[in-house]
């Protein structure tokens, strides 16, 4: 028997130590019991890290979507699977329930496949938070085809890097979003993006703001028609176990996104089993989590973890500030949530607006709260317990990564003793080491290294499309035999965990990764733009923000500072998107670098923070002299 719902502290340290001296055993009784199989593995798991490859229920067939839909219809078909509240909350939330969304899957898998969609095909998904997205990312998984969602708040630039990247055949958009009191026009940025794109043949297009929009003949359609025609039976593509699943792409520190690769049966087995324990989720229970579908969080525990549990799970269209700062707390009394999963950013940014909008709510449903994206200050740790949980909903601040597919790092509620700022414990299955610069393990306890994971999990990334070699580098090189997280963490006297920040140049602004490669590649554009180097400060709400170092052409020298801070904003917001705008911008007339050219933004980092105390060696630079011009200048004039 599994234990597929872990219930007190005890059973976690049973449940761990069992995982950890037979992972094979352990995972191969949660997956016997707990999903529909059209057939079983011949084989739990092989792995090799030096390739790297890993494979889990090697030989098993399966689809996602019979476990997330239907094999619920006939214990739970009229349960609300899906409660879809809008943007604007006069407009009526609507409840899709089980049945209803096996129907919805069926009818646009064959909208796809009418349209020349079949197994293994990309189809990128470009939607705002409205049903049709989870309906479409499920209608992928249906058929087979491998779904790519990209965040609708992308720039068509970085919308066609990842249509071309991964060949999408199909794009799904529609004909704009809403964004509290503003509506965006993303069939135009698709339009954009396609201009650059060869391999699209066909835009789906979703109604949702019935904004007049151009389509262009014979590659764009509208959905609705299409549904109209189509059956609402659509027969499972039956998968291997192995086969693809989804491709999501995240900021790696240098080059282009790295289009990450989900596989089927290991991804469903592991979101299902973290969703079940890291929630405590119970039958009646309405779950929301505020992410978007268009990142990890929200493929894993809006849609897959949640509905291959039979729950009910939320999505929510709009943002935290419309119409007004109440609006999370209004939607936690209106559909009575019980566990409530957002990031450190929100929470920080709604504690700024007092408390008036917290306490004219009925909060008392929740049960459970979650973190997620980023470190979790002290300070905003408290203001979530004490005034949205009222100290006795236990905080989950759960630690993963777009690689790792689920929760790696963090309490069970009603287990494990909460402690703020710290991700505590791994989940069973997770066996993480800190390592040392020289590629140590260091052991005990109340040390710092960088974190690292030594066993195989069911939902890791199996590889970057395209790029096998990549993900090898990235992943698996810093240590042997190790996956490396690109994180730092702090392991505690009882050994919690506390994840400390990113060691490499990825930055994490309001819980976005940001790759400093593409934003300096959009800033060197600029025509009056010479060279730049971007990294993180400190910032209250965002937790960090993006301070810019620029080095002007001659030609630039005599321009207005103001004027060109607005125009290269402009130019991130078109090539990145808005997420990736600079807060400031100093203006400066050197960089530091190594002897091989490398920037050292270690320097430039403590300048941003105003931290001159400990610059360490500068003496190494090529160009130690430009240090003291950096600091004086920061003193003088950035904005
Ligand atoms: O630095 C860690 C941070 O977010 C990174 C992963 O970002 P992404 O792939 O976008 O996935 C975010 C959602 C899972 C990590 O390498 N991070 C994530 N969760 C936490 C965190 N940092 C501290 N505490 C967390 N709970």
């Amino acid at each position: 028997m599994s234990n597929y719902h872990i219930k007190h502290l005890e059973e976690y340290f049973q449940v761990y130590r069992k995982s950890v001296e037979n992972p094979e055993m352990f995972w191969e009784e949660i997956a016997e019991e707990h999903f529909l199989w059209r057939k079983k593995w011949n084989n739990v798991l092989s792995w090799d890290f030096t390739k790297p490859e890993v494979k889990w229920f090697e030989g098993a067939k399966l689809n996602i979507t019979e476990n997330c839909i239907d094999r619920h219809l006939v214990t739970k078909g009229d349960k609300t699977a899906i409660l879809f509240e809008p943007n604007n909350p006069e407009e009526p939330a609507q409840k899709i329930t089980y049945k209803e969304l096996h129907k919805q899957v069926n009818k646009f898998a064959n909208v796809l496949k009418s349209k020349g969609i079949e197994k293994g095909d990309r189809v990128c998904i470009y939607l705002p938070m409205i049903p049709e997205l989870a309906i479409s990312v499920l209608a992928c998984a249906r058929i087979g085809a491998i779904h790519s969602v990209v965040f609708a708040g992308f720039s068509s630039n970085a919308l066609a890097t990842r249509i071309n990247d991964s060949e999408c055949k199909m794009v799904i958009t529609s004909d704009g979003s809403y964004r509290g009191a503003k509506t965006i026009d993303l069939k135009g940025i698709v339009d954009e993006a396609l201009e650059s794109c060869t391999c699209v043949d066909n835009v789906l297009v979703v109604k949702r703001i019935n904004s007049a929009i151009a389509m262009k003949e014979g590659r764009d359609v509208w959905l609705t028609p299409l549904l109209d025609e189509v059956s609402s039976e659509c027969e499972a593509e039956i998968m291997d176990a192995e086969d693809p699943l989804f491709i999501l792409y995240t900021s790696g520190s240098t080059g282009k996104p790295k289009g990450m690769l989900h596989t089927t049966a290991g991804y469903m087995v592991y979101t299902a089993y973290t969703f079940k324990n890291v929630f405590q989720y119970t039958e009646d229970d309405i779950y929301w989590c505020t992410a978007d579908i268009g990142w990890i969080t929200g493929h894993s525990y809006i849609v897959y973890g949640p509905l291959a549990n039979g729950a009910t799970t939320v999505m929510f269209e709009g943002v935290p500030s419309y119409p007004d700062f109440g609006r999370f707390w209004e939607i936690v009394e209106k559909h009575k949530i019980n566990q409530f999963y957002t990031a450190p950013t929100a929470i920080r940014a709604l504690a700024k607006e007092g408390l008036g909008y917290v306490e004219s709510h009925d909060l008392s449903s929740l049960k459970i709260l979650g973190t997620v994206g980023e470190p979790i200050n002290e300070e905003a740790w408290h203001w979530y317990d004490d005034n949205i949980g009222k100290r006795k909903s236990p905080i989950v601040d759960t630690w993963w990564q777009t690689e790792t597919g689920g929760i790696m790092i963090t309490p069970i509620p009603f287990s494990t003793p909460t402690k703020p700022t710290y991700a505590t414990l791994p989940f069973p299955g997770i066996q993480p080491v800190l390592m040392d610069a020289e590629g140590n393990e260091i052991k005990g306890n109340q040390v710092e290294g960088r974190l690292s994971i030594k066993f195989p999990w069911p939902s890791m990334a199996r590889t970057i499309w395209g790029n096998h070699q990549r993900y090898k580098d990235t992943y698996f090189s810093a240590f042997e035999n190790k996956y490396f997280t690109g994180d730092g963490a702090f392991r505690d006297e009882v050994g919690y965990y506390r994840i400390t920040g990113r060691v490499d140049d990825v930055i994490i602004v309001s819980g976005h990764n940001l790759g400093t490669a593409p934003i300096e590649d959009a800033i060197n554009e600029h025509p009056a733009v010479a060279e730049s180097a971007i990294v993180g400060f400190p910032h209250n709400i965002k937790g960090n923000a993006l301070y810019g170092y620029v080095i002007l052409k001659d030609t630039g020298e005599s321009r207005n500072h103001d004027n060109l801070r607005k125009e290269i904003n402009q130019i991130i917001t078109e090539q990145v998107g808005p997420i990736a705008k600079l807060d400031k911008i100093q203006f400066t007339k050197g960089l530091p670098k190594t002897r091989s050219g490398k920037i050292m933004r270690r320097i430039l980092r403590k300048i941003a923070a105003n931290d001159l105390s400990n610059l360490g060696d500068t003496s190494t630079l090529l160009n130690p002299e430009v240090v003291q011009g950096i600091i004086d200048e920061a003193l003088l004039e950035v904005k």
